[in-house]
């Protein structure tokens, strides 16, 4: 087999070496339970804190206003089972859109089943709201607004900090998803005026099975476990004290290098349009073209088979998906780009996601670019 080119960096991108050498030197010196007492504990503790204070400096938040998960799914779960069983003698409307993250929309729609009223935004072709629509949908019970930063499938970021300007004027909750954005877009929780905001380690180069919360001072939150009173009694469970310092490890190098690798990233987007013109193939781009997250880059191959597609493009080595990492592995069709573009629409069945991160060239992505035209011509003559 061909030499394999990763480009599903959005699905998860590999750990940094020094990021690893840091969590490899935190599992043999902290061994101690952050809640205990003793010499090993506190020192676990102090380094549970440092590392803290260092995740929610990159944000501009305290750093009492990070609650540690198990990442970006339980963070998302937390803000919407925590806001909605903490204030729903207050309201039981929730307003999301309908290409969030399905650690959104399933938690949402397990709500419904509960009683809760979720309206669903729909977008328009490039997969973006306008912040007018969420003006429009508020009503006096609504309790939480839900809405994606920047999204994994497309790529389009969300206007949040127009969206968190009117919900200065109502009491609902601003929750954002911000898995796929943090630690490429510089996020300041003031500035976007949101009061909850999901993170995932594994998106920058940091280990699976840790993330965060961002957690504003004073928002209502009911638990989702119940155990011991770790994270100031907001999420029970032994603190992963090795992989917290990794992430915080793996943030510092994403803040450092954010601006370097957006660039990149713009480059490489235009590496591939370019090696799909020179190669006289048929294609579109999917999702808005300037509100958008520089690694992800979803393109229509019309004519292609998304199934047959992806097996070949794996024998030639060229590592992509057709969207969510979940989607990929079963035959329903994404709901972005059934948001996108409605149900019965050829994107649906020809699309995939090149997503960039962690030790890509543009010698590579040249590579990446050319056989996947091969491919794309095979398939299509
Ligand atoms: C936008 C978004 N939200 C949430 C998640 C879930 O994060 P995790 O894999 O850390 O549970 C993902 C991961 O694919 C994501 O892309």
């Amino acid at each position: 087999m061909k030499n394999s080119i990763y480009l599903d960096h959005a699905a998860t991108s590999p750990i940094a070496s020094e990021v690893i050498d840091v969590m490899a030197r935190a599992m043999a010196e902290e061994s101690g339970n952050a809640s205990s007492i003793h010499t090993v504990g506190r020192s676990a503790r102090k380094a549970l804190d440092e590392s803290r204070a260092s995740l929610a400096a990159k944000l501009n938040a305290k750093p009492s206003e990070i609650i540690f998960t198990s990442g970006g799914t339980e963070a998302d779960n937390m803000a919407i089972f925590g806001t909605a069983y903490a204030r729903q003698k207050e309201g039981k409307h929730i307003i999301t859109t309908a290409i969030e993250h399905h650690a959104v929309l399933h938690a949402c729609e397990k709500l419904e089943k509960e009683g809760f009223t979720v309206t669903y935004l729909p977008v328009d072709q490039t997969g973006r709201i306008r912040a007018e629509q969420v003006k429009e949908a508020l009503r006096d019970d609504t309790i939480l607004v839900t809405i994606m930063y920047g999204n994994n499938e497309v790529g389009t970021i969300q206007p949040i900090a127009e969206i968190g300007a009117i919900l200065k004027e109502h009491t609902a909750t601003f929750h954002t998803d911000a898995v796929q954005a943090f630690g490429l877009e510089k996020m300041d929780v003031e500035a976007l005026h949101v009061d909850l905001l999901s993170v995932s380690a594994h998106k920058i180069n940091g280990p699976k099975g840790i993330g965060f919360l961002y957690a504003k001072t004073g928002v209502k939150l009911t638990n989702i476990l119940y155990g011991g009173s770790q994270e100031k009694k907001r999420r029970a469970g032994t603190e992963n004290v090795p992989a917290v310092i990794a992430f915080a490890k793996a943030a510092e190098l994403a803040g450092q290098s954010s601006q370097q690798r957006m660039e990149q990233y713009y480059g490489f987007k235009n590496i591939l349009i370019e090696q799909f013109q020179q190669a006289n193939i048929d294609f579109h781009l999917n999702g808005h073209q300037t509100s958008v997250l520089p690694h992800v880059l979803n393109v229509t191959f019309p004519g292609t088979d998304v199934e047959s597609f992806l097996i070949n493009l794996d024998m030639a080595g060229v590592l992509v998906s057709s969207g969510s990492a979940c989607t990929a592995g079963s035959i329903d069709p994404s709901h972005v780009l059934v948001a996108m573009y409605g149900q019965n629409a050829p994107e649906l069945r020809s699309s995939i996601r090149f997503s960039f991160g962690l030790g890509l060239t543009d010698e590579l992505v040249r590579e990446a670019g050319k056989r996947t035209a091969e491919i794309v011509k095979r398939l299509t003559s």
